[in-house]
């Protein structure tokens, strides 16, 4: 059996206060003992309050992004060195925020999960098509060409350590989710593209589902049988729903 996954995506919310507020929630309303692993990944400002109350607890903690050097003189970035010193175990990479934003490339993507994988760290790699895309018909060209830059030189042993997020642009924030049928249809073609490295190993992966998961929708994604989890983003910052959420897993 695959592992399940359920991931709150804070982006840029969170005060020290408020992290310590919602966190503390969540561990009083969660017991660890569903069949899902539950992370949170707070923006770096919180992650050291984090780390903190969730030492030794049945939450991981991730990060939301990191840079793809190791050290040096990089003003404003953070290495996997430092996300793990913390206590970090998780990074998000390639989220369609960063490459709408910061202008990320699959092969940075590439670049950034080698060094999160080199360091110990588990990276969660975003694809997903935007709305143009899938109303023109592309939605299985645009997954196959990032999966394929993403994942570019991995073998079974990467994809063992690698956990994926499907979040289709159009369905991130928007209130719009995938129904899941679709959903599945983009996550079968995934675990396909990955059995063309290893076989096995893409049975193992965990593919998560992200774009306005809600407690009243969480429970028919995750029912799939490709759907590993979800990446939750507005959701997760409502202790009541994300625990909704997780009990749905
Ligand atoms: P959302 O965000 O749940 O608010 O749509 C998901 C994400 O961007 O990871």
């Amino acid at each position: 059996m695959r592992r399940k996954i359920i991931a709150g995506n804070w982006k840029m919310n969170g005060t020290v206060g408020e992290t310590e507020a919602l966190i503390k929630q969540l561990l009083t309303a969660t017991t660890g003992s569903g069949h899902a692993e539950t992370v949170v990944c707070p923006p770096f400002t919180s992650l050291m309050i984090a780390a903190k109350l969730l030492k030794g607890s049945h939450i991981g903690l991730g990060a939301q992004d990191m840079s793809q050097h190791a050290k040096g003189a990089f003003t404003g970035e953070i290495s996997a060195e430092l996300l793990l010193t913390l206590g970090v175990r998780f990074v998000i990479l390639g989220h369609s925020e960063r490459r709408q934003y910061h202008f990320e490339t699959d092969g940075l993507v590439n670049l950034k999960t080698r060094a999160a994988l080199a360091a110990g760290l588990t990276p969660i790699v975003c694809v997903g098509e935007t709305l143009e895309q899938r109303e023109n018909g592309h939605t299985e060209s645009v997954i196959r060409e990032q999966i394929q830059g993403t994942m570019s030189g991995f073998g079974a042993d990467e994809l063992r350590r690698i956990v994926i997020a499907y979040e289709p642009v159009w369905a991130i924030g928007t209130g719009r989710t995938a129904t899941p049928d679709q959903a599945q249809e983009v996550h079968r073609s995934i675990r396909q593209l990955l059995a063309r490295i290893d076989d096995a190993a893409s049975r193992e992966l965990p593919i998560l589902y992200g774009g306005s998961v809600k407690a009243d929708n969480a429970r028919g994604l995750l029912s799939q049988p490709d759907i590993d989890g979800a990446l939750v983003g507005g959701a997760s910052l409502k202790a009541d729903e994300f625990v909704q959420i997780i009990n749905a897993a």
